[in-house]
């Protein structure tokens, strides 16, 4: 087997890295978007904010066989390496997904981190493989989709109008693109209120966030062409703000979109801001971006009050992920 590196400027191994990946999708994803090269190159450039993964193509004899991708950041959580392991699903079973968790591994302890991580979809194969490699499941997530076009205007608007009945002390922003940067720290800190999302057993530590990472965010986003849209809520007495959600629109495909973040920040929460911000963000969608046909998210199986909001607001569950971990 070679396993050799895709770099983003490399338009011919891009273009196979994302067959691959497509393929796996169109098996084990059958709801997913479809994996476009243009977006595979954007991501293998950009990352999710500004800190790529390392994206890998391994062929044997001249087939391609598998994609793979070994993540790590800069800003916290040195001991960590995330990885992932797509085997085309006309080549599995033929040793191919351990000889690509090996060489990771190996990159990974060679590197001196301690701890290795991965994702897959809840299936057997997935599940059979991982523990044969020693990993345990750290965390359940689970995708979920709101289709527009199924939310009821008259149920939004009520749903709404019940959060601002409680939320009278915050004001609502709709800020797209990139942050000024005289609003980066705060927003920064606000960001940092993720780290109060379930973990799971995940040996993890929290998401360290200084305001040049937030920045980066934007950046890697606004760069591959998609349009970024937050809505903050700002306490009125203190003009901090205290909650945002984040979704990203596609450039290339408008018609999809994506969750990102929401989060309250500890002081502000029980005032169904969570609510609020979501449904603001829905009715700004209808008004500047009404083309958008699905929004997608993930959340924690075990995030009572994220699901419970996404729940009143029609969205439906795809698929379970489970977030594998062990020491290295
Ligand atoms: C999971 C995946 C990577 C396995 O790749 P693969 O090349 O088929 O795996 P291998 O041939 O190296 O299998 C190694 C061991 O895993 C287990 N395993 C893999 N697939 C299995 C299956 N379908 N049923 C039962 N056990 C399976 C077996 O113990 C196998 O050893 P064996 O063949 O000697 O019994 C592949 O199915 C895939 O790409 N799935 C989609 C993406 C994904 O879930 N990645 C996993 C990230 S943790």
């Amino acid at each position: 087997m070679e396993i050799s590196e895709v770099a983003w400027t490399d338009e011919d191994r891009v273009r196979r890295f994302a067959a691959v990946r497509e393929s796996v999708r169109a098996s084990d994803q059958p709801w997913g978007h479809p994996v476009l090269a243009s977006r595979t190159a954007a991501m293998l450039r950009h990352g999710w904010d500004g800190e790529p993964a390392l994206g890998l193509l391994a062929s044997v004899d001249g087939v391609d066989v598998a994609a793979a991708e070994y993540e790590v950041t800069t800003y916290d959580n040195r001991h960590l390496a995330w990885l992932t392991v797509e085997v085309h699903p006309a080549h599995r079973r033929r040793g191919h997904g351990t000889s690509i968790v090996e060489a990771l591994l190996d990159r990974a302890r060679a590197e001196g981190r301690t701890s290795a991580g991965g994702t897959s979809w809840d299936s057997g194969p997935a599940r059979a493989f991982a523990a044969a490699h020693g990993f345990e499941v750290g965390l359940v997530e689970v995708n979920r989709r709101q289709v527009l076009a199924a939310v009821d205007p008259g149920v939004l608007e009520q749903l709404h109008a019940d959060a601002l009945g409680h939320a009278g002390d915050y004001l609502l922003e709709r800020r797209s693109g990139a942050t000024p940067a005289a609003d980066l720290a705060a927003l920064a800190e606000l960001t940092a209120a993720i780290n109060d999302a379930p973990a799971g057993d995940l040996d993890m530590e929290d998401e360290a966030f200084p305001p040049e990472r937030v920045a980066a965010y934007e950046r890697a986003w606004l760069d591959r062409g998609d349009r970024l849209l937050r809505v903050v809520a700002r306490h009125r007495a203190s003009g901090e703000p205290a909650g945002q959600t984040v979704v990203v629109v596609e450039g290339e495909r408008p018609e999809i979109a994506e969750q990102h973040d929401t989060s309250v920040a500890r002081a502000h929460r029980g005032h169904r801001l969570g609510l609020l911000l979501k449904t603001e963000m829905v009715r700004w969608l209808a008004e500047a971006e009404p083309q958008v046909s699905t929004i997608d998210t993930w959340n924690a199986e075990s995030n009572g009050h994220m699901v419970g909001v996404n729940e009143l607001l029609g969205y439906q569950v795809l698929g379970r992920a489970l977030h594998w971990q062990r020491r290295i």
